[in-house]
């Protein structure tokens, strides 16, 4: 974990609820697809934390839904506002057992988090298939992104308006090896229940400090209670208790 300034590059908004941001710092710390950060948001007493899209040199990728005060502020800084992260936070996604044709799953606002995976997994020679899963057809972003990366890219939305119409789970039907998923708790309990395969999947939890010490995200897993900051916020599958 480390604490440092970063300097805010761009902030593009990608729907009407869903800014991209691109921020300039030392990310030495930031070491696997899948782990976090916990933004010190002006106006703000507690951190907010934010998955990690992408690292790229000193540079990170976050996708930040406007969802309260502190995502609204976030939203609207300018570039080149100064912000103070802790970054390196939790474990990510590993390749192990990703096999040949690892199946990415996201929902809303944890398909921004699929990206440095995705990379990763193309990097290793893996042919990925992306499932976008969305409300509506206004909330879709990052195809074009990911389809640049080579994934085949799948969107999906309940009400029909854009891609196949269905949810999270109907994605299981495409073929694959493994699955990787972050999106929300309701999404990743359905997926977990279904899939047999090797799996995991990112949790988001209401956070605290963000680095094990104030117990605010712990879980019920199948080997006892678990922080969501430090255990995870990825957990292999069938091990949480949902
Ligand atoms: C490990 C992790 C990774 C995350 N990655 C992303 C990401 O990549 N992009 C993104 O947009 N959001 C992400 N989130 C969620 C994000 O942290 C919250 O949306 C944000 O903290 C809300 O701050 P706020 O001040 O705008 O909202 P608040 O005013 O604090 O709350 C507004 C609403 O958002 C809900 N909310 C607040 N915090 C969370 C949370 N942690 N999880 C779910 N709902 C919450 C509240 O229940 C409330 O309904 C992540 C959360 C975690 C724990
Ligand atoms: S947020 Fe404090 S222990 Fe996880």
């Amino acid at each position: 974990m480390k604490q440092t300034p970063f300097t805010l590059l761009e902030n593009t908004p990608l729907t009407a609820e869903v800014h991209q941001l691109r921020l300039r710092g030392d990310c030495a710390a930031v070491t696997a697809p899948g782990q976090f950060v916990q933004v010190l948001v002006p106006g703000q007493f507690l951190r907010r934390p934010f998955s990690v899209c992408d690292r790229s040199g000193d540079t990170l990728t976050l996708c930040v839904r406007r969802v309260g005060r502190g995502t609204e502020t976030l939203c609207s800084l300018p570039a080149g506002a100064t912000l103070d992260l802790l970054t390196g936070l939790g474990n990510g996604f590993t390749l192990d057992h990703a096999g040949g044709a690892p199946l990415l799953i996201g929902g809303g606002s944890g398909v921004g988090a699929l990206y440095g995976l995705c990379r990763a997994l193309l990097a290793a020679g893996k042919s990925v298939t992306a499932a976008l899963c969305f409300r509506s057809a206004e909330q879709i972003y990052y195809v074009n992104q990911l389809k640049a990366l080579g994934a085949a890219v799948r969107v999906y939305t309940e009400d029909g308006g854009a891609g196949t119409r269905g949810r999270a789970t109907d994605a299981l039907a495409l073929p694959h090896s493994s699955l990787y998923a972050c999106g929300p708790v309701a999404m990743l309990a359905a997926l977990d229940g279904l899939e047999s395969g090797p799996a995991q999947l990112s949790l988001e939890a209401r956070m605290g400090c963000g680095f094990g010490a104030c117990m605010g995200c712990t879980i019920e897993t199948a080997a006892g209670a678990r922080r969501v900051c430090r255990d995870g916020p990825v957990f292999p599958g069938k091990a949480v208790v949902w």
